[in-house]
Protein backbone atom coordinates (compact mmCIF):
# COMPACT_ATOMS: atom_id res chain seq x y z
CA UNK A 1 0.00 0.00 0.00
CA UNK A 2 1.24 3.67 -0.50
CA UNK A 3 1.34 6.03 1.93
CA UNK A 4 2.25 9.86 0.50
CA UNK A 5 4.28 8.57 -2.46
CA UNK A 6 6.39 5.79 -0.36
CA UNK A 7 5.57 2.14 -0.48
CA UNK A 8 4.51 1.13 3.14
CA UNK A 9 3.98 -2.57 4.50
CA UNK A 10 1.56 -1.91 6.70
CA UNK A 11 -1.09 0.19 8.40
CA UNK A 12 1.37 0.50 11.82
CA UNK A 13 3.71 3.37 11.91
CA UNK A 14 6.38 4.05 14.94
CA UNK A 15 5.05 7.69 16.36
CA UNK A 16 7.93 10.72 17.21
CA UNK A 17 8.92 10.94 20.52
CA UNK A 18 11.50 13.26 21.66
CA UNK A 19 14.25 11.72 23.34
CA UNK A 20 13.27 8.07 21.80
CA UNK A 21 12.74 7.62 18.25
CA UNK A 22 16.72 8.50 17.15
CA UNK A 23 18.25 6.13 14.28
CA UNK A 24 18.93 3.24 16.42
CA UNK A 25 14.92 2.59 18.01
CA UNK A 26 13.71 3.39 14.35
CA UNK A 27 15.91 0.60 12.88
CA UNK A 28 15.00 -1.62 15.89
CA UNK A 29 11.10 -0.61 15.05
CA UNK A 30 11.58 -1.56 11.67
CA UNK A 31 13.07 -5.00 11.93
CA UNK A 32 10.64 -6.11 13.89
CA UNK A 33 7.33 -4.47 10.93
CA UNK A 34 7.01 -0.44 11.70
CA UNK A 35 6.19 0.26 8.18
CA UNK A 36 7.42 4.33 8.54
CA UNK A 37 8.99 6.11 10.97
CA UNK A 38 9.20 9.60 12.47
CA UNK A 39 12.35 11.70 13.72
CA UNK A 40 12.16 13.23 17.01
CA UNK A 41 10.83 16.71 16.47
CA UNK A 42 13.39 19.08 15.59
CA UNK A 43 13.36 22.98 16.16
CA UNK A 44 13.11 25.00 12.44
CA UNK A 45 14.72 27.68 14.19
CA UNK A 46 17.72 25.71 15.20
CA UNK A 47 18.07 24.34 11.76
CA UNK A 48 18.49 28.14 10.32
CA UNK A 49 21.20 28.30 12.75
CA UNK A 50 22.84 25.33 11.14
CA UNK A 51 22.81 23.99 14.92
CA UNK A 52 24.71 20.71 14.46
CA UNK A 53 22.68 19.10 17.65
CA UNK A 54 19.73 19.52 15.48
CA UNK A 55 20.98 18.33 12.19
CA UNK A 56 22.71 15.33 14.00
CA UNK A 57 19.12 14.16 14.64
CA UNK A 58 17.61 14.32 10.93
CA UNK A 59 20.61 12.01 9.91
CA UNK A 60 19.03 8.84 8.17
CA UNK A 61 21.10 5.50 7.96
CA UNK A 62 21.30 4.01 4.86
CA UNK A 63 18.72 1.44 4.18
CA UNK A 64 15.95 2.70 6.23
CA UNK A 65 12.22 2.49 6.02
CA UNK A 66 9.89 5.59 4.97
CA UNK A 67 10.95 8.03 7.14
CA UNK A 68 9.14 11.86 7.91
CA UNK A 69 11.43 14.42 9.45
CA UNK A 70 9.38 16.60 11.98
CA UNK A 71 9.61 20.11 12.94
CA UNK A 72 8.19 22.27 15.15
CA UNK A 73 8.40 26.29 15.09
CA UNK A 74 6.08 28.66 14.70
CA UNK A 75 6.89 31.47 12.14
CA UNK A 76 6.06 30.36 8.73
CA UNK A 77 8.98 31.56 7.26
CA UNK A 78 11.36 30.16 9.54
CA UNK A 79 9.14 27.05 9.33
CA UNK A 80 9.28 26.82 5.50
CA UNK A 81 13.28 27.25 5.79
CA UNK A 82 13.44 24.81 8.52
CA UNK A 83 11.50 22.17 6.18
CA UNK A 84 13.93 23.29 3.31
CA UNK A 85 16.80 22.43 5.97
CA UNK A 86 15.52 19.09 7.27
CA UNK A 87 15.10 17.59 3.58
CA UNK A 88 18.35 18.33 2.59
CA UNK A 89 19.79 17.04 5.79
CA UNK A 90 17.98 14.03 6.08
CA UNK A 91 16.65 13.03 2.28
CA UNK A 92 13.54 12.04 4.41
CA UNK A 93 10.63 11.29 2.48
CA UNK A 94 8.65 13.63 4.13
CA UNK A 95 7.90 16.89 6.81
CA UNK A 96 5.72 16.45 9.46
CA UNK A 97 4.92 19.38 11.61
CA UNK A 98 4.33 18.78 15.08
CA UNK A 99 1.53 21.11 16.30
CA UNK A 100 0.40 18.41 19.30
CA UNK A 101 3.72 19.19 21.72
CA UNK A 102 2.15 20.11 24.69
CA UNK A 103 5.15 21.05 27.01
CA UNK A 104 5.14 24.82 28.45
CA UNK A 105 8.22 25.70 27.45
CA UNK A 106 7.03 25.20 23.56
CA UNK A 107 3.51 25.91 23.81
CA UNK A 108 4.86 29.22 25.75
CA UNK A 109 6.77 30.00 22.41
CA UNK A 110 3.13 29.30 20.55
CA UNK A 111 4.64 26.90 19.36
CA UNK A 112 3.62 22.49 19.00
CA UNK A 113 0.07 22.71 20.75
CA UNK A 114 -0.42 26.24 21.34
CA UNK A 115 -0.77 26.74 17.38
CA UNK A 116 -4.28 24.95 17.72
CA UNK A 117 -5.60 27.90 19.51
CA UNK A 118 -4.15 30.36 16.42
CA UNK A 119 -5.45 28.34 13.85
CA UNK A 120 -5.00 31.39 10.95
CA UNK A 121 -1.20 30.86 12.07
CA UNK A 122 -0.94 27.26 11.78
CA UNK A 123 -2.57 27.75 8.52
CA UNK A 124 -0.09 29.73 7.22
CA UNK A 125 2.62 27.47 8.47
CA UNK A 126 1.41 24.41 6.55
CA UNK A 127 0.83 26.28 3.14
CA UNK A 128 4.50 27.92 3.42
CA UNK A 129 6.31 24.88 3.99
CA UNK A 130 3.60 22.87 1.29
CA UNK A 131 5.37 25.53 -1.00
CA UNK A 132 8.72 25.48 0.18
CA UNK A 133 9.74 21.74 -0.47
CA UNK A 134 8.91 19.31 -2.93
CA UNK A 135 8.16 16.20 -0.36
CA UNK A 136 4.90 15.54 1.21
CA UNK A 137 4.03 17.32 4.45
CA UNK A 138 1.84 15.93 7.10
CA UNK A 139 0.42 17.53 10.17
CA UNK A 140 0.20 15.82 14.02
CA UNK A 141 -2.20 17.96 16.36
CA UNK A 142 -4.77 17.03 19.29
CA UNK A 143 -8.04 16.87 19.89
CA UNK A 144 -7.75 20.58 21.14
CA UNK A 145 -5.39 22.70 23.13
CA UNK A 146 -8.41 23.39 26.82
CA UNK A 147 -9.25 20.26 28.95
CA UNK A 148 -12.99 19.24 26.92
CA UNK A 149 -12.52 21.34 23.65
CA UNK A 150 -12.26 18.94 20.55
CA UNK A 151 -11.16 21.88 17.89
CA UNK A 152 -9.23 19.17 15.97
CA UNK A 153 -12.39 18.47 13.50
CA UNK A 154 -12.11 22.21 12.53
CA UNK A 155 -8.86 22.13 12.72
CA UNK A 156 -8.15 18.89 10.63
CA UNK A 157 -10.48 20.51 7.90
CA UNK A 158 -8.77 23.73 7.78
CA UNK A 159 -5.34 21.77 7.31
CA UNK A 160 -6.78 19.67 4.45
CA UNK A 161 -7.26 22.31 2.58
CA UNK A 162 -3.75 23.62 2.89
CA UNK A 163 -2.26 20.91 0.14
CA UNK A 164 -0.72 18.81 3.07
CA UNK A 165 -0.81 15.08 1.87
CA UNK A 166 -1.88 13.29 5.38
CA UNK A 167 -2.78 14.37 8.69
CA UNK A 168 -2.50 12.71 12.66
CA UNK A 169 -4.86 13.21 15.47
CA UNK A 170 -3.80 12.07 19.03
CA UNK A 171 -7.58 11.92 20.97
CA UNK A 172 -6.26 13.82 24.15
CA UNK A 173 -6.02 17.80 24.48
CA UNK A 174 -3.05 19.70 25.77
CA UNK A 175 -4.46 20.04 29.09
CA UNK A 176 -4.54 15.85 29.27
CA UNK A 177 -1.01 16.01 28.11
CA UNK A 178 -0.27 11.92 28.67
CA UNK A 179 -3.14 11.40 31.27
CA UNK A 180 -6.93 10.25 31.29
CA UNK A 181 -7.48 8.16 27.80
CA UNK A 182 -7.20 9.12 24.15
CA UNK A 183 -10.71 9.98 22.64
CA UNK A 184 -11.31 7.40 20.11
CA UNK A 185 -14.81 8.99 19.05
CA UNK A 186 -13.42 12.28 18.17
CA UNK A 187 -10.73 10.53 15.92
CA UNK A 188 -13.48 8.97 14.48
CA UNK A 189 -14.94 12.30 13.60
CA UNK A 190 -12.11 13.60 12.61
CA UNK A 191 -11.55 11.00 10.01
CA UNK A 192 -14.74 11.39 9.00
CA UNK A 193 -14.83 14.81 8.13
CA UNK A 194 -11.46 14.29 6.02
CA UNK A 195 -12.47 12.80 2.83
CA UNK A 196 -9.18 13.80 0.13
CA UNK A 197 -6.05 12.56 2.59
CA UNK A 198 -5.31 9.62 4.89
CA UNK A 199 -6.16 10.33 8.40
CA UNK A 200 -4.04 8.57 10.89
CA UNK A 201 -4.85 8.10 14.51
CA UNK A 202 -2.01 8.55 17.66
CA UNK A 203 -3.00 7.88 21.53
CA UNK A 204 -3.09 4.61 23.75
CA UNK A 205 -1.77 2.24 20.84
CA UNK A 206 -0.23 0.55 23.79
CA UNK A 207 -0.63 -3.17 22.40
CA UNK A 208 -1.77 -5.00 19.06
CA UNK A 209 -5.19 -5.40 20.39
CA UNK A 210 -5.50 -1.78 21.04
CA UNK A 211 -4.08 -0.70 17.84
CA UNK A 212 -6.70 -2.86 15.99
CA UNK A 213 -9.58 -1.97 17.90
CA UNK A 214 -8.52 1.97 16.88
CA UNK A 215 -8.47 0.89 13.21
CA UNK A 216 -11.84 -0.87 13.60
CA UNK A 217 -13.33 1.65 15.67
CA UNK A 218 -12.19 5.23 14.37
CA UNK A 219 -12.10 4.33 10.87
CA UNK A 220 -8.48 5.40 10.29
CA UNK A 221 -6.25 4.58 7.75
CA UNK A 222 -3.12 4.18 9.97
CA UNK A 223 -2.70 3.99 13.38
CA UNK A 224 1.09 5.25 15.11
CA UNK A 225 2.49 3.48 18.40
CA UNK A 226 4.37 5.66 20.69
CA UNK A 227 4.80 4.51 24.66
CA UNK A 228 3.79 1.07 23.32
CA UNK A 229 7.14 0.60 21.17
CA UNK A 230 9.47 2.09 24.29
CA UNK A 231 11.34 -1.34 25.50
CA UNK A 232 8.60 -3.47 23.13
CA UNK A 233 9.46 -3.36 19.37
CA UNK A 234 8.03 -6.51 19.37
CA UNK A 235 3.99 -4.65 19.45
CA UNK A 236 5.04 -4.26 15.54
CA UNK A 237 5.39 -8.15 15.18
CA UNK A 238 2.29 -8.36 17.25
CA UNK A 239 0.16 -5.92 14.98
CA UNK A 240 1.41 -7.74 11.79
CA UNK A 241 0.08 -10.86 13.38
CA UNK A 242 -3.29 -9.36 15.07
CA UNK A 243 -4.06 -8.23 11.45
CA UNK A 244 -3.39 -11.28 9.82
CA UNK A 245 -5.77 -12.55 12.70
CA UNK A 246 -3.15 -14.49 14.95
CA UNK A 247 -2.26 -14.08 18.29
CA UNK A 248 0.95 -12.54 19.27
CA UNK A 249 3.97 -14.51 19.44
CA UNK A 250 5.18 -15.63 22.31
CA UNK A 251 8.54 -13.66 23.77
CA UNK A 252 11.46 -15.37 24.95
CA UNK A 253 13.64 -13.71 27.56
CA UNK A 254 16.48 -14.68 25.68
CA UNK A 255 15.02 -12.71 22.15
CA UNK A 256 14.67 -9.54 24.37
CA UNK A 257 17.51 -9.79 25.38
CA UNK A 258 19.29 -10.36 21.87
CA UNK A 259 17.01 -7.00 21.12
CA UNK A 260 18.18 -4.97 24.10
CA UNK A 261 22.09 -5.29 23.39
CA UNK A 262 21.67 -5.21 19.19
CA UNK A 263 19.43 -2.08 19.67
CA UNK A 264 22.64 -1.04 22.36
CA UNK A 265 25.61 -1.66 19.67
CA UNK A 266 23.75 -0.08 17.67
CA UNK A 267 23.79 3.25 19.87
CA UNK A 268 26.78 3.21 20.71
CA UNK A 269 27.85 2.91 16.82
CA UNK A 270 25.41 5.78 15.39
CA UNK A 271 26.28 7.69 18.70
CA UNK A 272 29.34 6.58 20.40
CA UNK A 273 30.00 4.32 23.17
CA UNK A 274 29.17 7.31 26.05
CA UNK A 275 25.35 7.41 24.42
CA UNK A 276 24.98 4.65 26.55
CA UNK A 277 24.43 6.82 29.43
CA UNK A 278 20.95 7.71 26.97
CA UNK A 279 20.72 3.90 26.75
CA UNK A 280 19.81 3.48 30.28
CA UNK A 281 16.30 4.37 29.88
CA UNK A 282 16.11 1.83 27.02
CA UNK A 283 17.45 -0.79 28.98
CA UNK A 284 14.85 -0.75 31.67
CA UNK A 285 11.62 -0.31 29.43
CA UNK A 286 12.83 -3.53 28.09
CA UNK A 287 13.51 -5.15 31.68
CA UNK A 288 9.87 -3.52 32.31
CA UNK A 289 8.95 -6.89 30.46
CA UNK A 290 10.46 -9.18 32.73
CA UNK A 291 9.16 -10.54 36.24
CA UNK A 292 11.03 -10.12 38.86
CA UNK A 293 14.28 -8.35 38.02
CA UNK A 294 14.36 -5.05 40.46
CA UNK A 295 17.82 -5.72 41.26
CA UNK A 296 19.24 -5.91 37.57
CA UNK A 297 16.91 -3.11 37.15
CA UNK A 298 19.11 -0.95 39.67
CA UNK A 299 22.20 -2.04 37.45
CA UNK A 300 20.71 -0.72 34.55
CA UNK A 301 20.10 2.34 36.00
CA UNK A 302 24.03 3.16 36.30
CA UNK A 303 25.38 1.10 33.29
CA UNK A 304 27.82 2.94 31.26
CA UNK A 305 29.38 0.62 28.84
CA UNK A 306 28.84 -1.93 25.98
CA UNK A 307 30.62 -4.98 28.52
CA UNK A 308 29.18 -4.08 31.42
CA UNK A 309 25.84 -4.00 29.57
CA UNK A 310 26.74 -7.11 28.18
CA UNK A 311 27.79 -8.33 31.60
CA UNK A 312 24.50 -8.04 33.27
CA UNK A 313 22.56 -9.17 30.17
CA UNK A 314 24.38 -12.50 30.64
CA UNK A 315 23.62 -12.70 34.45
CA UNK A 316 20.18 -11.86 33.03
CA UNK A 317 19.88 -14.70 30.72
CA UNK A 318 20.89 -17.48 33.46
CA UNK A 319 18.03 -16.60 35.40
CA UNK A 320 15.89 -16.56 32.58
CA UNK A 321 13.04 -14.55 34.30
CA UNK A 322 9.40 -15.09 32.92
CA UNK A 323 8.27 -12.20 29.99
CA UNK A 324 4.96 -10.16 30.93
CA UNK A 325 2.26 -9.83 28.87
CA UNK A 326 1.78 -6.53 27.32
C1 LIG B 1 8.56 10.72 25.57
C2 LIG B 1 7.62 11.23 24.51
C3 LIG B 1 8.09 12.10 23.55
C4 LIG B 1 7.24 12.57 22.55
N1 LIG B 1 7.74 13.40 21.59
C5 LIG B 1 6.95 13.78 20.54
C6 LIG B 1 7.49 14.52 19.46
O1 LIG B 1 8.68 14.84 19.40
N2 LIG B 1 6.63 14.87 18.46
C7 LIG B 1 5.31 14.52 18.46
O2 LIG B 1 4.57 14.86 17.53
N3 LIG B 1 4.78 13.79 19.47
C8 LIG B 1 5.57 13.40 20.49
N4 LIG B 1 5.04 12.61 21.48
C9 LIG B 1 3.64 12.18 21.40
C10 LIG B 1 3.50 10.81 20.75
O3 LIG B 1 3.93 10.83 19.41
C11 LIG B 1 2.03 10.29 20.80
O4 LIG B 1 1.22 11.15 20.05
C12 LIG B 1 1.51 10.22 22.23
O5 LIG B 1 2.45 9.62 23.09
C13 LIG B 1 0.20 9.45 22.31
O6 LIG B 1 0.34 8.11 21.98
P1 LIG B 1 0.38 6.92 23.09
O7 LIG B 1 -0.76 7.21 24.06
O8 LIG B 1 0.16 5.68 22.27
O9 LIG B 1 1.71 7.01 23.75
C14 LIG B 1 5.86 12.16 22.52
C15 LIG B 1 5.42 11.29 23.50
C16 LIG B 1 6.25 10.81 24.48
C17 LIG B 1 5.72 9.85 25.50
Amino acid sequence: MRFCGSEVESRFFLAPMAGVTDAPFRAVCERYGAALTYTEMVSARALTYQDEKSGRMLRLPEGHKPCFAQIFGSDPDVMAEGARRALEISGAQGIDINMGCPVSKIVGNGEGSALMRDPKRAEAILRAVVRAVPVPVTVKFRKGFEGGSDTCVEFAKMAEQTGIAALCVHGRTRAQMYTGASDREVVARVKAAVTSIPVIASGDALSARACMEILRETGVDYVMIARGAEGNPFIFRDCLRAAEGLPPERLSCGELLDTLLAHARAMAEWKGERSLVEFRKHGLWYLGRLAGVKPFKVRMSGVSGLEELEALCEEIRKEDPAVKEV
